[in-house]
């Protein structure tokens, strides 16, 4: 599904499920030494993608573990990000000579839980969701928007290394498959603020992706 949303020269690898064999590093796996046995997976198919990506790149296997801030740490010269949820695990990948920011986003497909959308979305971007839902009730749009500013944050942090909160973008979702993301950070951001993402909703899944460097791939 992912491929749906990346511009070229992106790899990308997804699972649906745990079933295929994922070894891990031995840093990794002392990393997830003592975690519940569902995270020990997720994190063991989501490595297993992100190494058919670097292999994708031409790139060795590597142990992938989290830097600062969460973000895992890819190779030199590779720039990437990782979602899991459940029923999904996703990595994307791209040298970074092509793509200066990745970030990408997978949500079970449904309504926010009561009173998330109030804490992570302004006025001006609820009345926007309203429009939407009114227009495409079947789509879900709130899950959506939580998902597209995610990914958002997984493309900025790697680049910037600081917090942003939900409150400081502003975004806009579009029915056909695109989103803009604007970064209005207290400080000033010390990348250009505009983010351009891509969407899509299956059933039961949201899938959201955010890169530097779209190109002239047309609208899903
Ligand atoms: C970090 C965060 C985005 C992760 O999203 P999530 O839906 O909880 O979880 P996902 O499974 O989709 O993603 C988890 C993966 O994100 C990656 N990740 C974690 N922190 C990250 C960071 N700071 N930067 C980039 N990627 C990060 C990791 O690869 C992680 O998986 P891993 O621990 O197995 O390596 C979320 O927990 C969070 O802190 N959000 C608040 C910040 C935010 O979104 N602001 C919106 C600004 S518009």
């Amino acid at each position: 599904m992912i491929e749906q949303l990346l511009p070229p020269g992106v790899t990308s690898s997804e699972a649906f499920d745990d079933a295929a064999p994922a070894p891990l590093f031995p840093a990794e796996a002392a990393l997830m030494a003592g975690r519940r046995a569902r995270r020990r997976r997720q994190f063991a198919t989501a490595r297993a993608c992100a190494r058919r990506c670097l292999s994708q790149l031409g790139r060795r296997p590597v142990a992938l573990l989290p830097g600062p801030g969460g973000a895992p740490a890819w190779p030199d010269g590779v720039v990437g990000s990782i979602t899991h949820c459940d029923g999904y695990r996703a990595a994307v990948a791209a040298h970074a000579r092509d793509t200066a920011a990745l970030g990408i986003d997978a949500e079970p497909a449904g309504p926010l839980p009561p009173g998330v959308l109030s804490l992570i979305a302004s006025d001006t971007e609820r009345a926007h969701l309203a429009e939407l839902s009114a227009a495409d009730p079947a789509t879900p749009w709130e899950r959506l928007f939580f998902s597209a500013k995610e990914a958002t944050y997984k493309a900025w942090y790697p680049a910037t290394s600081t917090w942003l909160g939900f409150r400081d973008a502003t975004l806009a979702l579009r029915p056909d498959g695109t989103f803009t993301a604007t970064l209005h950070p207290p400080q000033p951001p010390p990348v250009d603020p505009v983010y351009e993402g891509r969407w899509l909703a299956s059933e039961s899944l949201v899938i959201t992706a955010v890169a530097r460097g779209w190109g002239a791939v047309p609208p899903v």
